[in-house]
């Protein structure tokens, strides 16, 4: 279908290719292009630094900024001239230019679930202070425990299609102006970015930058660090686990899954990283702008597999990453992994698929 689509398109450009050329020609966004094709090129250049053996991931590709390094260094500019204080005017250009999500009541594509890594409580285990507003309960399959994984095993599993859509990262010029880990800072966003403090959105920045604030998780001591831009994450990566790395991602499940759940079958299981490794695993946290919410997973497993969905014959099998934890005794007891599966802190191993568009970094073998 995709090819399909891919051949209309190739015929199209042919058939209005003078009119694209003229288009290019005008629009610096279309002729800009770093070393993967995407507009920031400074984020793939420092991407290919870091990284030479690893291709950039095509779901990044889209998280790249679309403004130019010429709007970047333009609203830079005037964020500095102006002591971070834009028009609303400016605040909307700049918003509707970078593709921010500047709305005072951002809309999810489904409901959070009770367990969200990206809402203003602690986004690396279960808060009690989690707003309950558009929030349904775990999802049987959510929390799955070691001895369900296995080649052959049928298991309920929720949908992994992440709840928060997806926006663009800042260019890495303009988040350096936005500190995200700054309480001093949100004044100075929420005026940029024209949103109420007292609005939703207005709490959603101050829960997540008071979390982003800390760099080390007390309760569990694992490292960890918001990347507000693609040389963030980048930086965060090489610091923890060198440059010979790979980037593991689950893929979305089908549109007809919804919210609903469905057995799958695990038609393959391979183990990635033992817990004798450490590895990362950056969540995407609800934010105006792409903002990922990175932390080391220690004590962990990860495995990849192929899922069958068992309702579907005609659907294709689903590539799906799994972390199992192996240490939970520092986990909070109201998490809600221990109601679903009948255990406690300490107890057990916990498993979980990674949703789509997360990722999971491991130093390679
Ligand atoms: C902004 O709202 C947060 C709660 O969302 C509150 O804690 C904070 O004090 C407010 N800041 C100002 C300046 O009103
Ligand atoms: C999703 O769940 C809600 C609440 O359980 C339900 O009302 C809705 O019909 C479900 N949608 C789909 C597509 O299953
Ligand atoms: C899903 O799998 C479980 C355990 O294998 C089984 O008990 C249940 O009946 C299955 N549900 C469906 C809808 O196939």
């Amino acid at each position: 279908m995709y090819r399909g689509v891919s051949i209309m398109r190739h015929h199209l450009v042919l058939a209005v290719g003078t009119l694209l050329i003229a288009v290019a020609l005008q629009e610096p966004s279309l002729a800009a292009s770093g070393p993967y094709g995407g507009v920031d090129e400074q984020a793939e250049a420092a991407w290919l630094a870091a990284f030479p053996h690893l291709p950039l991931p095509a779901t990044l590709l889209l998280e790249e900024s679309p403004l130019t390094s010429k709007q970047a260094s333009y609203w830079s500019t005037k964020l500095l001239s102006q002591s971070y204080k834009l028009s609303s005017q400016d605040s909307f250009q700049l918003c509707s230019e970078a593709r921010l999500l500047c709305t005072p009541t951002p809309r999810l594509r489904s409901p959070l679930p009770d367990d969200s890594d990206y809402l203003p409580g602690d986004w690396i285990i279960y808060s009690e202070s989690a707003p309950s507003k558009g929030v349904e309960p775990i999802p049987p399959g959510r929390f799955f425990k070691l001895e369900q994984l296995y080649t052959g095993a049928s298991m309920l599993m929720p949908s992994l299609n992440h709840p928060v859509s997806s926006t663009p990262y800042l260019p890495h010029a303009l988040a350096q102006h936005l500190p995200v880990n700054a309480p001093s800072s949100i004044p100075s966003l929420l005026s940029l970015l024209g949103i109420s403090n007292s609005s939703s959105m207005g709490y959603v920045i101050n829960g997540i930058v008071q979390r982003c604030s800390h760099k080390e998780d007390t309760e569990l001591g694992q490292v960890k660090r918001c990347a507000a831009s693609i040389e963030d994450m980048i930086s965060f990566v090489v610091e923890r686990l060198g440059s010979a790395v790979e980037v593991l991602e689950s893929q979305p499940t089908p549109q007809f899954l919804k919210n609903a759940t469905s057995n799958v079958t695990i038609k393959s299981l391979n183990l990635r990283s033992n817990t004798a490794t450490n590895n990362l695993v950056c969540h995407k946290l609800l934010f105006p702008s792409m903002l990922r919410g990175c932390h080391e997973l220690a004590s962990t497993k990860v495995y990849e597999a192929q899922l069958q969905i068992d309702a579907s014959d005609s659907s294709p099998s689903i590539y799906a990453v799994a972390v199992c934890h192996f240490d939970t005794s520092k986990w909070n007891s109201g998490h809600p992994a221990f109601a679903l599966l009948g255990t406690s802190p300490g107890k057990g191993t916990i498993c979980h698929w990674i949703r789509a568009d997360e990722h999971v970094w491991l130093r390679v073998q």
